[in-house]
Formats: structure tokens, C-alpha cells, sequence
């Protein structure tokens, strides 16, 4: 253990942008509320005071109250087979209705749900009532391709309104989807699909990206075509395509469907089925410490609930007045809870945006915010850093008056970063709430409240109300104030995980069997409670990389690259990265029997690309180094906390425990 942080040895504790933790603590700024904001806040410090009250009396008040019940629950929690929980196991309700067709019900038809801009600039404005029937008919259409509830959907879409749509209307079936985010590889998609054997897979010929179309429908060819070759029995019966880039894509004739031929025609009578609380609503794969992603599972009462919930409270949401912005991907599990959930079942009004923020030219998101008035704002500290990067007069040259809320998620946001958000994009007025949740979590769980909470720049500060989280040692004690250790929550919550698709063993092991005896959920992150109480995040504890706040595992990265001919042994570190937070950096052994046909030449370049082909081109390395050993333990375990010190560019830590103590300098002098 380190004795500063109260964290293992090989934790990662360095905040996104470099900064150490000694440096966080000297933060003394806050931030009150301001009067005006307090008197009006839609949250208000009593929700604090209920729940600790009675938590689960809380979080059916907030079911009952939150969302529309075909048929009211009489259990809340049910925990006694942990770590399965179950919430409103009795209760039936269907989620698309409460994201619809309630807010048309209750007069809301017309209010705009989706102020959609493409890359290009083109744009759509969509109420209520046109998601509603669009929801319905492709509803339809799928019962038509033989889909109901349980069977699995996979959707590999760009940010456009069809992908709203597409989830939605898996949901009101009961099935459940399985969103694959765009920027994923073929590879990734067909393990995906095979792993929650999915029956259809909705796409699009591509989606606008930094000025291009980048083509989708191939990479679900190349798929489903590898498999067929592999003479594994297929699942997928059918490809619904919506078209977007224009690009041309083959077809198969029997299999493919383009959207725009069966969905404009359907019936838009479509009457929303209730189904049991816990029926599953998506799978979302995450990566772990091992090489193969972890299927997330959520349902459906508890997690709408806990979403819902949330969104109203964390962003001060009033849904007649707010022009809400998230700018995650729906891929992500930010885009599935605030985006599509939370947002909707709330009846907000959001934009949704298709592209990149520097298209076609830094500028565009502030163009965005300028153009739709947007008045809440939630984004991630890589792009604010990189927003950073490139100068305030960028914001500045444009009216961003509207905006009265922000927030970030994603990694730890830096206290200077924090500062600039708050100064340059807020106006020094706006409440920055910094949101710390996962997908395993399903909804925020760490967050300032705005208008409750005075604010402290780079720390997440407290719990929701309804959900308790610890900060403890090895041992599972509570630290107390003024130390580090291992952030944990110790009780069940409404949009917990369910479990890991096809894989119980490996759910109860990787978040339970850490404090089985105390009962609590480990989430692989360091935390430090500070003086008051209030939680700081220091990021990932385990072999899982934050690289601009999407997960990546190590062991998927140095899989993929001893797959490559040329590679003998490879190690993947995520060193600290001034814009990105951690960057991906490759150690990489070549085989001898490569080196004396092709030599070394280009291939570091190689393999990044490498990696992008076989993972996406999140995955892909910054750096490749080409080394002729790595640092291992007696026991043969790689010790990345020192390959971290070299790509960081620090002096090598303590190598005694090495079995060729000499290893490390020969390694730095490679790199060098
Ligand atoms: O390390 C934490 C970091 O992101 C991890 C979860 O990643 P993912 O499941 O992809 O979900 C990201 C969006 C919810 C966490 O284990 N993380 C997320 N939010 C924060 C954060 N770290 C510090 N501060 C945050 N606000």
C-alpha cells in the first residue's frame, strides 16, 4: 500500500491532466449557490434528509412519483439473493410509454424532444408526438421481423434521431438492445453480437464525422460475413438500414432492409405493453481487466427511476423551459442515461448533435449552444481541456447567455480545467456539477446538487441522495476524513447492474468478492475523502484506462497486439496525458523470426494502426515502443507501474522486486 493515498501500489492515482494529489488538496476555493439560484433550485437539501430517513421508502416515493405504473409495485427492494438485486419486482410499467406517450397523454405533444443537427449543419426538429409515431411504427415493423420481448438487438448507429427511435422501440417490444458504439471496429462489433446473440442489427450506410461520411454498413458486412465463414451458427436474421452518409454499401438481398422502405409505411398504432420491472432493457459492453468486454445488464424500473431522477435533480432540469445538451454518444452509457432515458422519460427538450466539436471549425459546439439557446450543458474534462487548448477567445466570440447549468462526467475533472469551465463557458455564474457514475452504476451516483451545494473545483463531493458510498482501506474500514483509499458502495441502488450478460461468476467476482464480507459494491476507483466529508475521485485502481473518458482495458489492447504477426510480447500502460487524461502507451517485444525477414522499420506506425483496425481507433496507441524485454517479477508478472514512470517520462520507481533488476535501464534507453 502507498501510505499518502491509502492505495495499492500499482494505482493509478494522478488526476486527468497531470496534476498530483497533494496539489488537489491545497484547493480551497467554493462556491455557494447563489440566493437567487437556491430559492429556485428544483432540488432542495430535504431530498438529503428523506432518504436518510428511509432509503427505500425514498426510492418508492421517487418511482410512484416519477414515472407511470401499468401496475403499481407493492415490493421496493428485494436483496436477498445479493448480489441480485431486485427493485419493484411486482410492479409492470413500459418504459418507452413513460418516455412518450405519457408527455403526448398530458397535452406535451407538441413540445420539441430532439433539436437534431448534423454534422453538415443540416437540422430536425422533432416534438413529442413525431417521436411518439415513429417510435410506434418502427415498433411495428420490428414485431414484423419476428422480434419480441427478450430477444436481443443490436444497433451500431451515428447520433442521429432513428437511434433514439431504434432504442425506444426495442424497448417498448420488451427486447433488449445492445448499442455498439459507431467508432468500434468490425471485430468488436461481431464479438458483441455474438456474445448477446443478437437477432437483428440496426445500422446506417454512415454517419457524418469530421466532414466525412464514416461508413457503418461495411463493418456489419465484414461481420456477419467473418462469421459465416467461421461456420458459427449465425443469430442475426436481418439488418434494418437507415439511410444517412449516402455512401454506397452491397446488399444482400433477403437480409437487408433499408429503413426508409418499411418504417414511413407502417401503422402508427402501436398500444405500449406492460412488462415486469426487472424485464431486461439493455446490454452494454464495458471494458475490464481481462481482455474480453463485460456485458452490462440493466432493467427497467429501477434504472428509469434512478435516471429520471437524477437528470430532474442534478441538472435542475425544468422540462417546459430547458434546452438541455449532453454531448456523449449514445454508445456510451452517458448517451443511454442522458441522453435517451432520463432526458425523455423527463420530457426534456435537447439537442443532439451527429458530428465532432472542431468541425468544421473549432468552434461548432459553441455555435450549437448559440443557436438552440442551450441553457444546461454536460460534456466531459477532455473536451474541455482540449477547449483549453485552443484558446478562450474561441467561447468568447460567441453568445453563450443561455446557459445556466453545467456539468461533467467521465474522469476527473482537474481543479484548473474546472476553473475554466466555470469562468469562460459559465459566465462565473453558472453551478458546475461534477457527476461520478459508470455504466455498471446505470445513473449518476456521486454529484453536487446546484442551488444546495457549494461547489469545490475537481471534486465529485457527495452522494446522491439514496445512495451511500464509502471510502474504505484494504480491510473495508472506513478512512476517515483527510485520507484515501478504495471508493465503494455499500448499499443497493435503484440502477445498479443486474449482472454481467451470460457471465454470474465473473459479476459477483469482479465487484463483490473484494468486501464480500462487509456486502459492498467495489467500483476499481481511488477516492479521498477531504476535511468535510466530500469525495475527491483519483481514478482507476485496476488495469482499466481512461483515455478522454472512455474505458479501455489493457488486456484487450495487448491482445490485439500480440495478434499481430510480428508481435512477441507486448505491455500497454495509460500514462498521463495533458488533453486525453491517460493515453494508451504500447511496450512491444518483436519475434525474432519477423525481425530477420522485415526489420523494424515502421512498424510502431504499424501497429497503432493495428490496434485501431482490431479494436476502433479509440484503442489505438499514442505511443508504440519497441523494446527488447519487459520488467517482470519473479513470478513472470509485468510491473506496468514502471513502464508508466518511463512513458510518463519520470525517474524509474523502486526495482527490486524484478527478477533482472538491470531490465529497466536497458528499457529507458530503448524508449529514449
Ligand atoms: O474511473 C471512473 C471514471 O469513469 C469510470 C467509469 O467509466 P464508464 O463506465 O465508461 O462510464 C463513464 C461515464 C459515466 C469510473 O470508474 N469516472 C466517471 N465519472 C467520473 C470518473 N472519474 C472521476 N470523476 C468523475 N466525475
Amino acid at each position: 500500500m502507498n501510505s499518502q493515498t491509502g492505495t495499492p501500489d500499482h494505482a493509478d492515482t494522478r488526476v486527468g491532466g497531470g496534476s498530483e494529489i497533494d496539489h488537489l488538496l491545497e484547493e480551497t476555493r467554493r462556491f455557494p449557490p447563489s440566493p437567487e439560484f437556491a430559492a429556485n433550485a428544483v432540488a432542495g437539501a430535504e431530498l438529503y434528509e428523506r432518504a436518510q430517513r428511509d432509503r427505500e421508502g425514498f426510492w418508492a416515493d421517487q418511482a410512484r412519483e416519477l414515472l407511470h405504473w401499468h401496475k403499481p409495485f407493492t415490493q421496493v427492494l428485494d436483496w436477498s439473493m445479493p448480489p441480485f438485486a431486485k427493485w419493484y419486482a411486482d410492479g409492470e410499467l413500459n418504459v418507452a410509454y413513460n418516455c412518450l406517450d405519457r408527455h403526448v397523454e398530458a397535452g406535451h405533444g407538441d413540445r420539441v424532444a430532439l433539436l437534431w443537427e448534423g454534422e453538415p449543419g443540416d437540422d430536425r426538429r422533432i416534438t413529442y408526438a413525431e417521436l411518439t409515431d415513429e417510435v410506434k411504427r418502427l415498433a411495428n415493423v420490428l414485431t414484423d421481423l419476428g422480434i419480441g420481448p427478450g430477444d436481443r438487438v443490436a444497433i451500431y448507429l451515428p447520433m442521429i434521431p432513428e437511434t433514439v427511435a431504434a432504442m425506444l422501440a426495442v424497448a417498448r417490444l420488451g427486447a433488449i438492445h445492445s448499442v455498439i458504439f459507431g467508432g468500434f471496429s468490425a471485430d468488436s462489433l461481431r464479438s458483441r453480437i455474438d456474445d448477446a446473440g443478437a437477432k437483428l442489427v440496426i445500422t446506417a450506410d454512415g454517419g457524418w464525422r469530421k466532414g466525412k461520411v464514416s461508413p457503418l454498413k461495411p463493418a456489419v458486412d465484414q461481420a456477419l460475413g467473418e462469421r459465416n465463414g467461421l461456420g458459427v451458427q449465425e443469430t442475426v436474421e436481418h439488418v434494418l438500414v437507415v439511410r444517412r452518409g449516402g455512401n454506397e454499401v452491397d446488399w444482400v438481398e433477403g437480409r437487408d432492409i433499408w429503413y426508409h422502405d418499411v418504417v414511413p409505411q407502417a401503422s402508427a398504432e402501436h398500444e405500449a405493453q406492460p412488462f415486469e420491472a426487472e424485464n431486461p432493457l439493455f446490454i452494454l459492453y464495458t471494458s475490464g481487466t481481462t481482455g474480453k468486454p463485460k456485458g452490462i445488464l440493466h432493467t427497467s424500473g429501477g434504472y428509469l427511476t434512478q435516471a429520471q431522477f437524477t437528470h430532474r435533480n442534478v441538472f435542475d432540469l425544468r422540462p417546459e423551459s430547458d434546452v438541455y445538451w449532453c454531448t456523449a454518444d449514445v454508445g456510451w452509457i452517458t448517451g443511454h442515461s442522458y441522453v435517451v432515458y432520463g432526458p425523455l422519460a423527463n420530457g426534456a427538450t435537447q439537442v443532439l448533435y451527429e458530428g465532432t466539436p472542431e468541425f468544421p471549425e473549432p468552434g461548432r459546439w459553441w455555435d450549437v449552444i448559440e443557436k438552440y439557446g442551450v441553457t444546461i450543458f454536460y460534456t466531459a474534462p477532455t473536451a474541455i481541456r482540449g477547449f483549453m487548448k485552443q484558446g478562450r477567445q474561441i467561447p468568447q466570440a460567441r453568445d453563450l447567455s443561455s446557459l445556466r447549468v453545467l456539468g461533467s462526467v467521465g474522469e476527473p475533472i482537474n481543479p484548473e480545467a474546472w476553473m475554466w469551465f466555470r469562468e469562460v463557458v459559465g459566465a462565473g455564474a453558472c453551478p458546475i456539477v461534477d457527476t461520478w457514475w459508470q455504466t455498471e452504476t446505470g445513473a449518476i451516483m456521486i454529484s453536487a446538487l446546484p442551488g444546495v451545494t457549494e461547489t469545490k473545483p475537481g471534486s465529485a463531493q457527495v452522494p446522491v441522495p439514496g445512495v451511500s458510498i464509502d471510502v474504505v482501506g484494504e480491510d473495508g474500514q472506513h478512512v476517515g476524513s483527510g485520507n484515501g483509499g478504495l471508493l465503494v458502495i455499500t448499499e443497493p441502488w435503484p440502477s445498479m447492474l443486474r449482472g454481467i450478460w451470460g457471465d454470474p461468476e465473473r459479476f459477483r467476482e469482479t465487484y463483490w468478492e473484494k468486501f464480500e464480507s462487509q456486502g459492498y459494491y467495489f467500483a476499481g476507483d481511488g477516492a479521498r475523502l477531504d476535511e468535510d466529508g466530500d469525495i475527491w475521485l483519483l481514478g482507476r485502481v485496476d488495469d482499466v484506462m481512461n483515455v478522454s473518458g472512455h474505458r479501455l482495458s489493457t488486456a484487450e489492447i495487448e491482445s490485439a497486439l500480440v495478434a499481430h504477426e510480428a508481435t512477441a510480447e507486448a505491455a500497454v500502460v495509460g500514462a498521463a496525458d495533458e488533453t486525453t487524461g491517460q493515453a494508451v502507451v504500447a511496450f512491444v517485444i518483436l519475434k525474432e523470426s519477423y525481425l530477420r525477414q522485415h526489420g523494424p522499420e515502421g512498424l510502431a506506425q504499424q501497429l497503432r494502426t493495428w490496434v485501431g483496425e482490431q479494436i476502433g481507433p479509440i484503442a489505438r496507441p499514442r505511443d508504440v515502443y519497441i523494446v527488447g524485454e519487459l520488467p517482470k517479477t519473479r513470478s513472470g508478472k509485468i510491473m506496468r507501474r514502471l513502464l508508466r514512470d518511463v512513458a510518463e517520462g519520470r525517474e524509474v520507481g523502486d526495482t527490486t522486486t524484478l527478477a533482472d533488476t538491470a531490465v529497466m535501464s536497458v528499457i529507458s534507453a530503448q524508449v529514449r
